[in-house]
């Protein structure tokens, strides 16, 4: 299939992986992904930005082929990550000639990773600009969205901008340009909270800086290119403002019911007084909606059965889920329901420590819960309703 060309001897040289079901064997993709590699013509040299997932690399080497790709100057590496850097060996063996341009963080990465030849690789410095006859393309690092070595590379006389993993979806297309939809929106949502939101102070950093910088287009490694970059830049700078939402998630595990039945009773509460709230039932549902729910939420409750006198596993791996994400949550709870005894919420407690919630007393019931339950439940729907008023927020 012949290359899209994005602009001005700009083409769009990477590929779509739809059957790619989850990404970090963590979230599941509902639309697959596409791993972006950029070939630009310059009038004197020919650059490629970012290559190939390895298992990809042998159709990514083929298009290169079909599409008379005869020579390759320089091999731009904007992030060690295997799914852009993977097929830096293959294209050195396939283009001989041909040298990586990369930061000193990526250059020790590929030497780690993928073995490629110190030899090989040009190390350059923030800021510093690379000709390739009538293109100049500049360098700007760009650390913590999401690694350290992560940096963009910026077409000058273009006036484009290759943000890497930044600004991506996990998408795929058959027009590289962004068809803007709620469909989109939601795959670059659940991209940005998996991938971006612990880094969300980095990501709003860099939102800013790109706004300053007047882009005409945003060329991303995974998911389609913004040649409306203000579309995407909108939604990272709401996604990552630090005031959160009015919104309660409840993600339960609940072997009897019992845990379920208070979720339903608080989540119904909650409702009364207009505040919104997620249930999610963490045995059944997509972890990516979860992690969708939390870039928004101001509070956490989890609820949860007691397994062997301690909270339940699948818990307490979302308790961990929601700790490495580092949502901007500001309050928390705990429910549950309990057959014998023991510590329901102690291990949830220490895991959920780091995001430095303030916590509403928690709930622990025997069995099914009573009328003295739903009443302490009654309570703590009021107070995160007053904790949610003094944030101006409901
Ligand atoms: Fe898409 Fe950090 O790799």
């Amino acid at each position: 299939m012949k290359f899209q060309e994005i602009k001005n001897n700009i083409f769009y040289c990477g590929l779509n992986d739809c059957d790619r079901r989850i990404f970090d064997e963590l979230i599941p993709l509902e639309h697959g992904t596409s791993y972006n590699s950029y070939l630009i013509k310059g009038s004197e040299k020919t650059a490629i930005i970012d290559t190939m997932y390895p298992p990809k690399t042998k159709e990514y080497l083929k298009r290169l082929s079909e599409n008379q790709v005869g020579k390759v100057d320089y091999i731009i590496a904007n992030h060690g990550e295997q799914d852009h850097s993977g097929s830096i060996p293959a294209l050195l063996e396939k283009y001989p000639n041909a040298i990586v341009v990369t930061n000193p963080k990526v250059a020790e990465n590929i030497k780690s990773m993928l073995f490629v030849p110190e030899e090989k690789i040009k190390v350059i410095s923030d800021g510093e600009e690379l000709s390739l006859g009538d293109k100049t393309l500049k360098f700007i690092f760009a650390p913590g969205v999401h690694w350290p070595d992560t940096m963009f590379t910026y077409a000058k006389e273009d006036n484009m901008i290759f943000t890497c993993d930044f600004l991506g979806a996990h998408y795929t297309f058959s027009d590289v340009f962004a068809q803007e939809s709620k469909e989109l929106e939601n795959s670059a949502k659940r991209y940005y909270a998996e991938i971006m939101m612990p880094f969300r102070m980095m990501c709003k950093k860099y939102t800013q800086m790109l706004k300053n910088m007047n882009v005409d287009m945003i060329l991303p490694s995974h998911g389609p290119v913004h040649k409306n970059p203000n579309y995407i830049l909108n939604l990272y700078e709401d996604w990552t403002a630090d005031t959160p939402k009015n919104l309660v998630v409840l993600p339960y595990v609940s072997m009897y019911e019992s845990t379920k039945d208070m979720v339903d009773y608080l989540s119904e509460k909650l409702e009364s007084k207009g505040i919104k709230t997620f249930k999610f039932d963490i045995v059944d549902d997509d972890l990516g909606d979860l992690a969708m729910s939390l870039v928004d939420a101001a509070t956490i409750v989890m609820g949860t059965s007691m397994v062997l006198a301690g909270p339940h596993p699948m818990a307490v791996n979302v308790a961990y889920l929601a700790a490495v994400l580092r949502p901007k949550a500001k309050f928390a709870s705990l429910i549950g329901s309990y057959g014998w005894g023991g510590n329901l919420f102690g291990l949830i407690g220490d895991l959920l420590k780091p995001l430095k919630l303030d916590l509403i007393e928690p709930l622990q019931v025997k069995g099914k819960p009573k009328a003295e339950d739903y009443q302490k439940l009654d309570e703590m729907a009021q107070k995160i309703f007053e904790k949610h008023q003094s944030m101006g927020i409901v």
